[in-house]
């Protein structure tokens, strides 16, 4: 996958992409990914890339020239345009979710805009195919570290980037629900025991016991992801039953 970053901030991005796994996913050949200053495609010499609005009002935009000759020049050097996808960081846009980072995961090539100021100007829109996205309900100074959250969430899906151990497959998400409570040696530590469950060596009923507290640990922190629907009769019993333990405590 070719990744391309335009930024006013390129570094900002030395550092993290040069670390961990996303540095493995370049050494693999797995992923390219590019840094280009959103000034070197400004018209003018003093680099200018933001501007006032149009009927006033406080801050600043970014301009519709320096980013359509950007977007131009990208676009340009990449033949199979369907596999690309023209992203811009916003507060404005559609929440980023793990469903979109599968879904990125699949392009050849990401163009990723980091946006600032007051926005783009919208006319942006009309010449290229934009996705917005937004990381979360709250207002960062600038779209680097969204992009970068963008990048790892997407990185990491590409297959032969993680190892078998790691498998994406079983991410908390993976199945819409929370992870499991996770522990690791020494199963006892200044009295606190890791629970009987997990050193029982028996597979089925962990597997069981896993997905009854991952179940419990999405209606305590996340109630909005669990589709009661899809849950199994047994499984809607342990909530409920859950639920009423919570209740009389
Ligand atoms: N830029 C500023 N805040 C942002 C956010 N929450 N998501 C994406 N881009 C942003």
């Amino acid at each position: 996958m070719l990744i391309d970053i335009l930024t006013i901030f390129p570094a900002m991005f030395s550092g993290f992409l040069d670390e961990s796994l996303v540095q493995r996913a370049k050494e693999k050949n797995l992923a390219q990914i590019r840094i280009f200053n959103l000034r070197d495609y400004s018209g003018d010499k003093h680099k200018t890339v933001d501007d006032a609005p149009f009927g006033g009002g406080g801050g600043m935009v970014l301009m519709l020239e320096p980013l359509h000759r950007a977007l131009e020049s990208l676009a340009k050097q990449e033949e199979e345009k369907s596999s690309t996808s023209i992203i811009l960081t916003t507060p404005q846009g559609e929440r980023f979710s793990q469903k979109k980072a599968f879904e990125l995961s699949l392009k050849g090539h990401l163009i990723i805009i980091c946006g600032h100021y007051k926005g783009v100007d919208e006319r942006l829109k009309m010449l290229h195919p934009l996705e917005e996205i937004s990381i979360g309900d709250y207002v960062l100074t600038g779209g680097e570290i969204p992009s970068l959250v963008i990048i790892d969430a997407v990185v990491r899906l590409i297959p032969g980037v993680l190892g078998d151990f790691e498998s994406a497959q079983t991410d908390s998400f993976f199945e819409d629900i929370l992870g499991p409570p996770q522990y690791t040696r020494p199963a006892e530590f200044d009295g606190l025991k890791v629970p009987d469950m997990l050193l029982s060596g028996d597979h089925e009923k962990i597997k069981k016991w896993r997905r009854k507290e991952a179940l419990k640990r999405t209606l305590q922190n996340r109630p909005d992801l669990l589709n009661w629907n899809e849950l199994a009769e047994e499984e809607k019993k342990w909530m409920e039953e859950n639920e009423e333990k919570e209740k009389s405590e």
